[in-house]
Protein backbone atom coordinates (compact mmCIF):
# COMPACT_ATOMS: atom_id res chain seq x y z
CA UNK A 1 0.00 0.00 0.00
CA UNK A 2 1.45 3.35 -1.22
CA UNK A 3 1.76 5.84 1.80
CA UNK A 4 0.22 9.42 0.83
CA UNK A 5 2.96 11.88 0.22
CA UNK A 6 1.89 14.13 2.90
CA UNK A 7 3.82 11.48 4.74
CA UNK A 8 7.08 12.04 3.77
CA UNK A 9 9.47 13.03 6.38
CA UNK A 10 12.10 15.02 4.38
CA UNK A 11 9.55 17.53 3.41
CA UNK A 12 7.95 20.55 5.83
CA UNK A 13 4.39 21.02 4.88
CA UNK A 14 4.73 24.75 6.33
CA UNK A 15 7.74 25.46 3.36
CA UNK A 16 6.60 24.05 0.44
CA UNK A 17 7.10 26.21 -3.08
CA UNK A 18 3.87 28.19 -3.51
CA UNK A 19 4.69 28.05 -7.13
CA UNK A 20 6.75 25.21 -8.87
CA UNK A 21 7.50 25.84 -12.46
CA UNK A 22 9.07 22.57 -14.90
CA UNK A 23 10.93 22.21 -18.13
CA UNK A 24 9.44 18.91 -19.26
CA UNK A 25 12.57 18.33 -21.41
CA UNK A 26 14.07 14.84 -22.72
CA UNK A 27 11.24 12.98 -24.44
CA UNK A 28 12.82 12.29 -27.89
CA UNK A 29 16.31 10.65 -25.60
CA UNK A 30 13.84 8.81 -23.71
CA UNK A 31 12.40 7.22 -26.92
CA UNK A 32 15.46 6.99 -28.51
CA UNK A 33 16.81 5.27 -25.56
CA UNK A 34 13.51 3.00 -25.89
CA UNK A 35 14.25 2.28 -29.56
CA UNK A 36 10.73 4.35 -30.19
CA UNK A 37 10.08 6.82 -32.54
CA UNK A 38 9.88 10.90 -30.82
CA UNK A 39 5.94 11.18 -30.65
CA UNK A 40 6.09 7.75 -28.56
CA UNK A 41 8.23 9.65 -25.94
CA UNK A 42 5.80 12.37 -25.91
CA UNK A 43 2.78 9.98 -24.98
CA UNK A 44 5.08 8.76 -22.07
CA UNK A 45 6.03 12.19 -21.17
CA UNK A 46 2.21 12.24 -20.73
CA UNK A 47 1.87 9.97 -17.57
CA UNK A 48 4.56 12.14 -16.05
CA UNK A 49 2.34 14.98 -16.77
CA UNK A 50 -0.25 13.23 -14.71
CA UNK A 51 2.34 12.31 -11.67
CA UNK A 52 3.32 15.54 -10.91
CA UNK A 53 -0.19 17.03 -11.29
CA UNK A 54 -1.21 14.68 -8.49
CA UNK A 55 1.30 14.91 -6.02
CA UNK A 56 1.18 18.81 -6.41
CA UNK A 57 -2.26 18.47 -5.60
CA UNK A 58 -1.64 16.20 -2.77
CA UNK A 59 0.67 17.95 -1.22
CA UNK A 60 -1.06 20.73 -1.83
CA UNK A 61 1.39 23.07 -3.53
CA UNK A 62 -0.85 25.68 -5.45
CA UNK A 63 0.58 26.77 -8.23
CA UNK A 64 2.05 24.47 -11.02
CA UNK A 65 3.41 26.03 -14.52
CA UNK A 66 4.26 23.43 -16.78
CA UNK A 67 6.34 24.43 -20.18
CA UNK A 68 4.56 22.33 -23.00
CA UNK A 69 5.76 24.08 -26.37
CA UNK A 70 8.07 26.73 -27.09
CA UNK A 71 7.91 29.48 -29.77
CA UNK A 72 10.64 28.12 -30.38
CA UNK A 73 9.28 24.67 -31.36
CA UNK A 74 7.86 25.51 -34.44
CA UNK A 75 11.23 25.32 -35.73
CA UNK A 76 10.90 20.98 -35.83
CA UNK A 77 9.32 19.02 -38.58
CA UNK A 78 5.44 19.54 -39.40
CA UNK A 79 4.99 15.64 -37.80
CA UNK A 80 6.01 16.17 -34.89
CA UNK A 81 4.28 19.82 -34.39
CA UNK A 82 0.59 17.96 -35.60
CA UNK A 83 1.66 14.99 -33.43
CA UNK A 84 2.21 17.47 -30.09
CA UNK A 85 -1.17 18.74 -30.75
CA UNK A 86 -3.11 15.68 -31.13
CA UNK A 87 -1.29 14.61 -28.15
CA UNK A 88 -2.69 18.05 -26.52
CA UNK A 89 -5.99 17.31 -27.86
CA UNK A 90 -6.14 13.91 -26.03
CA UNK A 91 -5.12 14.32 -22.96
CA UNK A 92 -7.44 17.28 -22.65
CA UNK A 93 -10.37 14.73 -23.16
CA UNK A 94 -8.77 12.07 -21.30
CA UNK A 95 -8.21 13.99 -18.09
CA UNK A 96 -10.65 16.91 -18.54
CA UNK A 97 -13.06 14.85 -15.67
CA UNK A 98 -10.61 14.06 -13.34
CA UNK A 99 -9.15 17.21 -13.34
CA UNK A 100 -12.26 18.98 -13.00
CA UNK A 101 -12.96 16.51 -10.25
CA UNK A 102 -10.45 17.32 -8.32
CA UNK A 103 -11.16 20.98 -8.30
CA UNK A 104 -8.24 21.55 -10.70
CA UNK A 105 -7.90 25.03 -12.60
CA UNK A 106 -6.01 24.94 -15.74
CA UNK A 107 -4.93 28.23 -17.29
CA UNK A 108 -2.90 29.24 -20.41
CA UNK A 109 -0.01 31.26 -20.82
CA UNK A 110 1.56 31.45 -24.23
CA UNK A 111 -0.16 33.33 -27.78
CA UNK A 112 -3.22 32.24 -28.89
CA UNK A 113 -2.35 33.15 -32.77
CA UNK A 114 -0.71 30.58 -34.77
CA UNK A 115 -2.08 27.86 -32.75
CA UNK A 116 -4.48 25.05 -34.41
CA UNK A 117 -8.23 25.93 -34.15
CA UNK A 118 -9.01 22.36 -32.46
CA UNK A 119 -6.17 23.26 -29.27
CA UNK A 120 -7.75 26.58 -29.21
CA UNK A 121 -11.06 25.41 -29.00
CA UNK A 122 -9.97 22.34 -26.18
CA UNK A 123 -7.99 25.01 -23.85
CA UNK A 124 -11.03 26.96 -24.08
CA UNK A 125 -13.55 24.48 -22.85
CA UNK A 126 -10.78 23.26 -20.63
CA UNK A 127 -10.06 27.06 -19.16
CA UNK A 128 -14.04 27.65 -18.61
CA UNK A 129 -15.09 24.55 -17.25
CA UNK A 130 -11.84 24.61 -14.62
CA UNK A 131 -12.40 28.40 -13.65
CA UNK A 132 -13.61 28.46 -10.13
CA UNK A 133 -11.80 25.40 -9.05
CA UNK A 134 -9.36 25.65 -6.19
CA UNK A 135 -7.37 23.04 -5.22
CA UNK A 136 -4.44 23.60 -7.93
CA UNK A 137 -4.15 25.79 -9.92
CA UNK A 138 -1.89 24.46 -13.44
CA UNK A 139 -0.45 27.07 -15.97
CA UNK A 140 0.27 25.26 -19.44
CA UNK A 141 2.37 27.11 -21.12
CA UNK A 142 2.05 26.73 -25.63
CA UNK A 143 3.12 28.37 -27.56
CA UNK A 144 5.13 30.60 -24.90
CA UNK A 145 8.11 32.26 -24.89
CA UNK A 146 9.34 34.19 -21.99
CA UNK A 147 10.56 37.32 -24.74
CA UNK A 148 7.18 37.15 -25.98
CA UNK A 149 5.44 37.34 -22.94
CA UNK A 150 7.10 40.51 -21.82
CA UNK A 151 6.76 42.48 -25.40
CA UNK A 152 3.45 40.88 -24.88
CA UNK A 153 3.34 42.72 -21.12
CA UNK A 154 4.84 46.04 -22.78
CA UNK A 155 2.19 46.19 -25.77
CA UNK A 156 -0.63 46.40 -23.51
CA UNK A 157 0.83 49.13 -21.08
CA UNK A 158 1.62 51.16 -24.38
CA UNK A 159 -1.82 50.73 -25.32
CA UNK A 160 -3.29 51.45 -21.93
CA UNK A 161 -1.28 54.71 -22.29
CA UNK A 162 0.80 54.10 -19.11
CA UNK A 163 3.42 57.41 -18.62
CA UNK A 164 7.08 56.15 -18.52
CA UNK A 165 7.73 57.63 -15.16
CA UNK A 166 4.30 55.67 -13.81
CA UNK A 167 5.66 52.14 -14.61
CA UNK A 168 7.17 50.06 -11.89
CA UNK A 169 7.83 46.55 -11.18
CA UNK A 170 4.70 46.09 -9.84
CA UNK A 171 2.87 46.90 -12.49
CA UNK A 172 4.33 45.86 -14.85
CA UNK A 173 4.40 42.29 -13.42
CA UNK A 174 0.25 42.76 -13.95
CA UNK A 175 0.62 42.76 -17.24
CA UNK A 176 2.10 39.07 -17.58
CA UNK A 177 -0.08 36.34 -18.80
CA UNK A 178 -1.13 34.69 -15.34
CA UNK A 179 -0.43 38.14 -12.94
CA UNK A 180 -1.47 36.39 -10.35
CA UNK A 181 1.45 34.05 -10.46
CA UNK A 182 4.63 36.49 -11.18
CA UNK A 183 6.92 34.43 -8.55
CA UNK A 184 8.52 30.95 -9.31
CA UNK A 185 9.83 29.65 -6.28
CA UNK A 186 11.43 26.25 -7.34
CA UNK A 187 12.15 25.62 -11.43
CA UNK A 188 12.95 22.04 -12.18
CA UNK A 189 14.69 21.68 -15.42
CA UNK A 190 14.82 17.90 -16.54
CA UNK A 191 17.03 15.63 -18.68
CA UNK A 192 20.46 17.28 -17.34
CA UNK A 193 19.93 19.95 -19.74
CA UNK A 194 21.27 23.59 -17.91
CA UNK A 195 19.13 25.97 -19.77
CA UNK A 196 16.55 27.85 -19.49
CA UNK A 197 15.52 27.67 -22.80
CA UNK A 198 13.14 31.36 -22.81
CA UNK A 199 11.01 30.07 -19.49
CA UNK A 200 8.86 32.43 -17.29
CA UNK A 201 12.50 34.26 -17.73
CA UNK A 202 10.50 37.40 -15.32
CA UNK A 203 9.46 35.20 -12.97
CA UNK A 204 12.41 33.23 -12.21
CA UNK A 205 14.45 36.03 -11.16
CA UNK A 206 14.86 34.71 -7.66
CA UNK A 207 14.02 30.91 -8.17
CA UNK A 208 15.72 27.88 -6.89
CA UNK A 209 16.32 25.51 -9.78
CA UNK A 210 16.87 22.31 -10.40
CA UNK A 211 18.38 20.44 -12.84
CA UNK A 212 18.14 16.70 -12.31
CA UNK A 213 19.19 14.26 -14.96
CA UNK A 214 15.95 12.13 -15.24
CA UNK A 215 14.42 12.13 -18.74
CA UNK A 216 10.58 13.99 -18.40
CA UNK A 217 9.06 10.07 -19.16
CA UNK A 218 10.63 8.49 -16.26
CA UNK A 219 9.98 11.68 -14.10
CA UNK A 220 7.97 10.80 -10.68
CA UNK A 221 6.33 11.17 -7.62
CA UNK A 222 9.42 10.77 -6.14
CA UNK A 223 11.61 12.97 -8.03
CA UNK A 224 9.31 15.65 -7.39
CA UNK A 225 9.44 14.93 -3.49
CA UNK A 226 13.26 15.02 -3.94
CA UNK A 227 13.37 18.04 -5.37
CA UNK A 228 10.71 19.80 -2.86
CA UNK A 229 13.11 18.37 0.07
CA UNK A 230 16.28 20.02 -1.45
CA UNK A 231 14.55 23.27 -2.08
CA UNK A 232 13.72 23.05 1.24
CA UNK A 233 16.74 22.58 2.31
CA UNK A 234 18.39 25.61 0.65
CA UNK A 235 18.36 29.11 1.80
CA UNK A 236 17.16 31.92 0.30
CA UNK A 237 18.53 35.28 0.50
CA UNK A 238 17.00 37.19 -2.31
CA UNK A 239 20.01 40.05 -1.75
CA UNK A 240 19.66 40.16 1.81
CA UNK A 241 21.79 38.88 4.33
C1 LIG B 1 10.44 17.92 -24.41
O1 LIG B 1 11.13 16.85 -24.92
C2 LIG B 1 9.08 18.09 -25.04
C3 LIG B 1 8.95 19.30 -25.88
C4 LIG B 1 9.86 20.21 -26.09
C5 LIG B 1 7.65 19.49 -26.52
P1 LIG B 1 12.04 16.98 -26.24
O2 LIG B 1 11.22 16.66 -27.42
O3 LIG B 1 12.71 18.31 -26.27
O4 LIG B 1 13.10 15.83 -25.97
P2 LIG B 1 14.65 15.83 -26.31
O5 LIG B 1 15.24 17.09 -25.76
O6 LIG B 1 14.75 15.77 -27.81
O7 LIG B 1 15.17 14.61 -25.65
C1 LIG C 1 12.21 23.52 -23.92
O1 LIG C 1 12.76 22.34 -24.38
C2 LIG C 1 10.77 23.62 -24.32
C3 LIG C 1 9.86 22.69 -23.67
C4 LIG C 1 10.16 21.82 -22.76
C5 LIG C 1 8.49 22.81 -24.07
P1 LIG C 1 13.55 22.25 -25.78
O2 LIG C 1 14.01 20.85 -25.90
O3 LIG C 1 12.71 22.79 -26.86
O4 LIG C 1 14.75 23.26 -25.53
P2 LIG C 1 16.20 23.32 -26.19
O5 LIG C 1 16.01 23.40 -27.68
O6 LIG C 1 16.93 22.07 -25.79
O7 LIG C 1 16.83 24.53 -25.60
MG1 LIG D 1 14.53 18.97 -25.61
Amino acid sequence: MMHSLKDDKRIDPEKLPRHIAIIMDGNGRWAKQHGKARVQGHEAGARSVRAVIEACRELSVPVLSLYAFSTENWRRSAGEVNALFRLLSKYIHKEIGELHKNDIRVRFMGRWEGLPKRAVDDLRYCIELTKDNQSLTVNVAINYGGRAEIVDAARSLIKKGVAPDKLTEELFAQALYQPEFSEVDLLIRTSGEVRVSNFMLWQISYAEMQFPEVLWPDFSKEHLCDAIAEYQSRKRRFGGR
